[in-house]
């Protein structure tokens, strides 16, 4: 599968098959782990943990047999930078048949974290299964996808923008339209797709439209989206990253977040 295949196929997986991941693909994802970067500059750990014997669980999710956290040092634009390289290995890991599902929320995050060695300045945002999908979905991941709307996404009108907020985003270049339905596919946390992008020129400014409560943590968990979605934008336009505000008139509740160049 290229790029796009693997974006565009990429679903939550909750339900597995209960076989561990072979010893094969364990070391394919731990080579790859060790190749990933992003444009914040920003070092992801990333520690791989076997349910079983660190006590590990989510309700959400059956028949895992390994879990993998990820930590990154607490400073701005961290969550942005979590997304983009936790997002490398989600897709990283479909290429090799490997389901995940990302998880900030439905997890003891205390028990996760000691097992996963965070330390003081250090944040895990997220953690994710690593396996094999099952045959058929649970009934529970089944009514999860339905409450959320998991497989529906806003459409691009009210999404892409060109120059301001109410100009829709048109363009004739094909590998633009195909990194914009890149975005589009993304996953997000309660599936609030909080991505905003309007392009000036060359510039796809990234903003993030608020739409979750402040959940008290010391990171915001919809910054992590925006992360995801530039990391499916550039894996398809690639492009450079900068982090300039541009001057524009933003939305109200549009905060920006930074600018891919092509
Ligand atoms: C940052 C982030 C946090 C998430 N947290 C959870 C979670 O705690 N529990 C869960 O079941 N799904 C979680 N999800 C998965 C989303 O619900 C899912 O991506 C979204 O509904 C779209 O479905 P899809 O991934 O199948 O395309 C999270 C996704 C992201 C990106």
């Amino acid at each position: 599968m290229d790029m796009m295949e693997l974006i565009r196929t990429r679903k939550s997986v909750r339900t597995f098959d209960g076989k561990a991941v072979t010893e094969d693909n364990r070391k394919k994802l731990t080579e790859y782990i060790k190749t990933i970067t992003n444009p914040f500059e920003i070092p992801v750990e990333f520690v791989l943990l076997d349910a079983k014997g660190h006590g590990l669980s989510s309700p959400v999710i059956q028949g895992e047999h390994l879990y993998i956290a990820g930590k990154v040092p607490l400073t701005e634009h961290c969550a942005e930078a979590f997304g983009y390289s936790f997002e490398k290995i989600v897709l990283y890991a479909w290429s090799l048949g490997i389901g995940t599902t990302w998880i900030g929320g439905t997890m003891k995050r205390e028990r996760f974290e000691q097992e996963a060695g965070v330390n003081d300045g250090e944040i895990m945002p997220c953690v994710s299964p690593l396996g094999y999908p099952a045959k058929k979905r649970s009934i529970k991941e089944i009514g999860m996808r339905t409450a959320i709307k998991a497989d529906k996404r806003i459409k691009a009108d009210d999404l892409f923008f060109e120059n301001d907020f109410s100009t829709p985003l048109n363009t004739d270049d094909v590998t633009v339209q195909n990194a914009l339905e890149a975005v589009r596919f993304a996953p997000s946390a309660v599936n609030k797709q909080p991505w905003r992008i309007v392009k000036c020129g060359s510039d796809y400014h990234f903003f993030e439209k608020k739409s979750l409560p402040a959940s008290g943590a010391a990171w915001d968990v919809q910054k992590v989206d925006l992360g995801i979605a530039i990391c499916h934008f550039m894996s398809i336009a690639g492009g450079t990253l900068k982090t300039e505000k541009p001057d524009i008139a933003s939305d109200r509740d549009a905060e920006y977040i930074a600018t891919v160049t092509l």
